[in-house]
């Protein structure tokens, strides 16, 4: 293999959140690491993504010293609302399970990361191309890539991450006869739509309407983030007026003077929806963590925070693995993980099959069925919202 050659303890591929927030827990424990990414740094950041965080993240945000700006800028939540026409039902987290989650952006968690790890002196390599893995079944395994200037490295490490995401190359670096994987597909599509007006809503509304569902979501006092549901192959094209239109159909415009405040849309994209999930997320010297291993739909607000939780377990197992040469926790993680990863897929199945309009009228009598027992059942809600508000991190 010809190339300039790089030596790290924990080659990680992909600077997301996952990659990043590896890199800063394993600094922390004294072990260092090298992130590599296909795209530059000001994309990575200013990519709009997630925007609600439980309560365990923000607490492992807070930990390793990324709470300051959080605490700040970001607002803590007691629940959200759930609706359907004609009704609307706040389902109050705090009191029903002693937990909250916070707003407060994945692309600001992002920053707050990039931020760190560049005053830490973090090795960062942006805009690479060619990303291969290599010898991950023996204890020398390495990385390479070209970089930006046209010369291929090869980065030789004692453990290689997967954090790529969903399309990236680790997750298929596991052999076809050890891996296998789960799927749905979804027949709708997500079309996001981010406002420069503050917030019609004090918390999130989910919204069940005969013309699909919509989410109203938010960033700041005076930024809003809207979801509607889509026919997959959308093309994020609507006018403006459509979309303000679509959004105060869905979200109940007028219903018991609630009014929704329109503003400048300063972002439409469509996103697919998905879950996903490959087992095992460890093969050899090489760990899978983030949407590299696990796709949820977003309806749960599940994918950043189980990023998150992956990374939490992964850290301390590596430490302990390169450090001490102690297996244990290197050995359980992909079945740790894994627990959170099934149970965050259900729920994010649930949330997503619940509230979004499908063809069959009888799935449409289940789904109201189920809106009214859970916003009426102490048990109903209590479920939703201790999966919602998530379980501790190690759960
Ligand atoms: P990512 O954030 O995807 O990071 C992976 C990184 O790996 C990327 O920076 C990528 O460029 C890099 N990479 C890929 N291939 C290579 C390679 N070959 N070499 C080097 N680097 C590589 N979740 C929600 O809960 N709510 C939402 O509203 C929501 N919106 C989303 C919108 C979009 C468009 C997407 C894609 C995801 C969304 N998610 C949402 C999911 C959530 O953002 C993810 O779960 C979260 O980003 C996972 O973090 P990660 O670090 O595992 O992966
Ligand atoms: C968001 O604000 O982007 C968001 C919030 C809740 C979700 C999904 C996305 O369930």
């Amino acid at each position: 293999m010809a190339g300039t050659d790089l030596q790290t303890q924990v080659a990680i591929i992909g600077a997301g959140p996952a990659g990043m927030l590896l890199s800063h827990l394993l600094a922390a424990d004294g072990i260092e690491s090298m992130v590599l990414e296909t795209r530059s740094e000001e994309y990575v950041a200013s990519r709009i993504r997630a925007g609600i965080l439980e309560q365990s993240t923000v607490d492992l945000l807070r930990g390793c010293g990324l709470g300051e700006r959080l605490d700040r800028e970001g607002d803590r939540h007691r629940g959200i609302y759930l609706q359907w026409p004609g009704h609307r039902h706040h389902i109050d987290f705090v009191d029903l399970t002693g937990r909250s989650v916070w707003v407060y952006g994945q692309t600001e968690v992002q920053k707050d990361l990039i931020e760190a790890r560049n005053a830490a002196g973090q090795e960062m390599h942006y805009e690479i191309a060619d990303t291969a893995l290599h010898d991950v079944e023996t204890d020398r395994p390495c990385v390479t890539f070209t970089d930006t200037q046209g010369r291929e490295r090869v980065v030789k490490a004692e453990v290689v991450v997967g954090c790529d995401g969903s399309f990236g190359p680790s997750r298929e670096h596991i052999p076809m006869d050890v891996r296998r994987h789960w799927e749905r597909v979804y027949p709708y599509s997500w079309f996001g739509i981010l406002a420069d007006v503050a917030p019609s809503t004090d918390e999130l509304i989910y919204a069940w309407h005969s013309d699909g569902f919509a989410l109203h979501s938010m960033r700041s006092a005076s930024v809003s983030r809207f979801y509607l549901q889509v026919p997959n192959d959308t093309e994020p094209d609507w006018s403006d007026d459509r979309i303000w239109e679509a959004l105060a159909a869905r979200l109940g415009h007028g219903q018991d003077g609630w009014a929704l405040v329109t503003g400048r849309i300063t972002d439409k994209s469509v996103l697919p929806m998905r879950s996903f999930v490959q087992t095992p997320m460890r093969h050899g010297r090489l760990f899978l963590a983030g949407d590299a291993a696990h796709i949820v739909p977003p309806t749960g607000a599940k994918g950043l925070n189980l990023a998150v939780a992956d990374v939490a377990l992964l850290a301390p197992a590596l430490a302990e693995l390169i450090r001490k040469d102690d297996h244990r926790l290197a050995d359980s993680y992909s079945e740790t993980a894994l627990r959170r990863v099934w149970r965050c897929t259900h729920f994010s199945w649930w949330m997503t099959t619940m509230l979004h309009r499908g063809e069959d009228p009888f799935d449409e009598q289940l789904q109201l069925s189920q809106l009214r027992w859970v916003t009426s059942s102490v048990a109903g809600a209590t479920g939703l919202a201790e999966n919602y508000a998530g379980l501790p991190i190690g759960l």
